[in-house]
Formats: C-alpha cells, structure tokens, sequence
C-alpha cells in the first residue's frame, strides 16, 4: 500500500492542501467542516452495517454547510463474475444505502444526484453500479452535536435497551410480530438492544436467535434483547426496517427504511433468509407468490 502512497505523493503531492494517509478509514478523525468534498469509492461495501453508519456521520460532520459528497458502490450482487470461495463484501440495496445515510446524519443531507454507471451499463450490462451525490443541507446540525432523537418513552437515552416505539401482538401468520407503537420517520431508530451470544444453539434449526457474525457458513448465534426475536421477514424491497448489528460491541439499532405509521407492522429482510435451513419454507412461500 504505502508503494502506492508513494506513487500518489510523486504524481500529486505538488498540489497545494494535499496530504496522503493509508489509515483504517473507521478509526480516522475527519474533524469538523473542513471539507467542500468528499469522494469515496468502493468503500463501504467492505464495511458492515455499524461501520458504515460511524463513517457516514463523520464524513457528514466532517463537511462544510452545503458541502458534497459522491459515492459509488457495487449493489445488490457482484460487479464481476469471479467465482469466489470467500466473500465477505456487502452488496447493498440503494434503498438501505439511503436509510443508512438519513439515520446518521439526522436527515441533513440532501441527495442532489443518483445514477447508475453508463460505463458498467454499456460495457458489462449491469446496472448495479450505483453513485450519489449528497449535498449536507445548510441548517443541519452535526452529528455528533445532535440530540438523540425526543423521547417517546420514559427510557433514560443512556439505556442499552429501549424498546418505546415499538409493541408485539398476534401476527397473520399464527405467531407473534413487532408493530410500531408510534408514528416515525425514515431513518429514526425503531428499537435498540444488546444480545448474548449463546453457546449449543444451531440458528439453522433454531428461528429465534441472530446471525452474528458475516462469515458463510455462520456459526455464532445470539440472542436478542426486548422484542427484536419477534420482527417478521419479508421480501427484498418490501421491508421498512433494517437491523444494525454491532458485532464487536454486542449490540444493535434497528432502524426505519420509510416513514411509518403507529401500528405498522415492522418487517426486516432476515440476514440469514436466503441459506438458513428454518427459513427454507418462508422462501419456498416467496417462490409461490410469484410463480
Ligand atoms: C424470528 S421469528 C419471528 C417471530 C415469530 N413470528 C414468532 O411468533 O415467534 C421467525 C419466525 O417467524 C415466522 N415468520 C417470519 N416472517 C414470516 C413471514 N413473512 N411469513 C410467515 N411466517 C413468518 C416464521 O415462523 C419464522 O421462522
């Protein structure tokens, strides 16, 4: 890498305001409205979801008001068809890439532009190749100075736990299911919790426990706190709600993907839904819907 720095500094390094770093972009210090522009490329494909969402916030903080930034990342599916046996990139939706962004910059960013790449289009017939351009709006409030979002429940912000916006009952389906307890717009933070990894728990037989880790095949299992066992799936497109799992931290936020209405049925696309051996059967419904 640092040969590449190297190369970069010679070809580059005559241009006044430069500077060149090889650091962990998750631990790096932006600092606060500096920037007019951000560029990013095929960045957060190779960050999980916790991640992602700690550096859109700095990289939001880290603007001047009405500043930009672009990004570009490879959604949906893989941009090559390379056979892999390992591959532990996140090919996003646009629409979870957008709720990521809205959560952490509280609503304060504008998107000016979103294309796909006609290059990618015209020369690999793909049109997951997606770019935006964000514009930081000129009365936001930074991140980090925010106030957490106003309580609709008497549970202190300091809880790990909070589950006020959000009630279980009877679901269709014979089971039980989460509902929003409250109005809520895109982006706000339905539920957050904590969970216990478990040991002896085989989640492909088990419905109830979380995938926690991004490794295929998974083999780390935890349990949920407060309702977050009981969010029903659905279909890619569908869903109006994301998890966000913190692996390191044990925790999690859950947060909404569209504006939602007091008793609204909050549904998530399951991480494991595709290969998990419990969930077969919900895809098999999904295949005869559409059949
Ligand atoms: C994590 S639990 C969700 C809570 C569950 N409904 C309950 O009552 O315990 C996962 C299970 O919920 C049910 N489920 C989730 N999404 C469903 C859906 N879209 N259609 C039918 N059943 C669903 C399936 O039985 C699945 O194995």
């Amino acid at each position: 890498m640092e040969t590449y720095i190297e190369a970069n500094r010679a070809a580059n390094g005559h241009h006044a305001g430069t500077s060149f770093a090889c650091e962990d972009v998750t631990k790096q210090d932006f600092g606060t409205e500096r920037y007019d522009h951000v560029f990013s490329n095929w960045l957060f494909m190779y960050l999980d979801d916790a991640e992602t969402a700690k550096v859109f916030a700095r990289i939001f903080d880290s603007l001047k008001p009405g500043g930009t930034f672009f990004m570009r990342e490879s959604c949906f599916r893989q941009s090559g068809n390379k056979k892999r046996s390992f591959n532990p990139t996140k090919y996003r939706s646009d629409e979870l890439y957008e709720s990521l962004i809205e959560a952490a910059s509280r609503g304060g960013f504008t998107i000016e532009q979103r294309a796909a790449s006609e290059t990618y289009i015209q020369i690999k017939n793909n049109e997951n190749q997606l770019m935006w351009l964000f514009r930081k709006n000129l009365d936001a409030t930074n991140a980090a100075a925010a106030a957490p979002p106003a309580p609709t429940s008497l549970t202190p912000a300091a809880s790990l736990v909070d589950t006020s916006r959000v009630y279980v009952k009877n679901d269709e389906y014979g089971g039980a299911g989460c509902f929003a307890s409250v109005d809520m717009a895109e982006g706000v933070e339905v539920e957050r919790g904590i969970v216990r990894v478990l040991t002896n728990c085989d989640g492909n037989e088990n419905p109830y426990v979380f995938t926690w880790s991004d490794e295929l095949p998974n083999t780390t299992w935890a349990l949920g706190s407060g309702c977050s066992t009981f969010y029903n799936t659905t279909e890619e497109g569908s869903a109006n709600t994301h998890m966000i799992r913190d692996f390191a931290n044990k925790s999690f936020s859950i947060v909404a993907t569209r504006d939602l209405k007091a008793h609204d049925e909050l549904l998530h696309v399951y991480k494991s839904k595709k290969w998990r051996t419990c969930f077969k059967v919900l895809n098999e419904g999904e295949a005869g819907q559409k059949a």
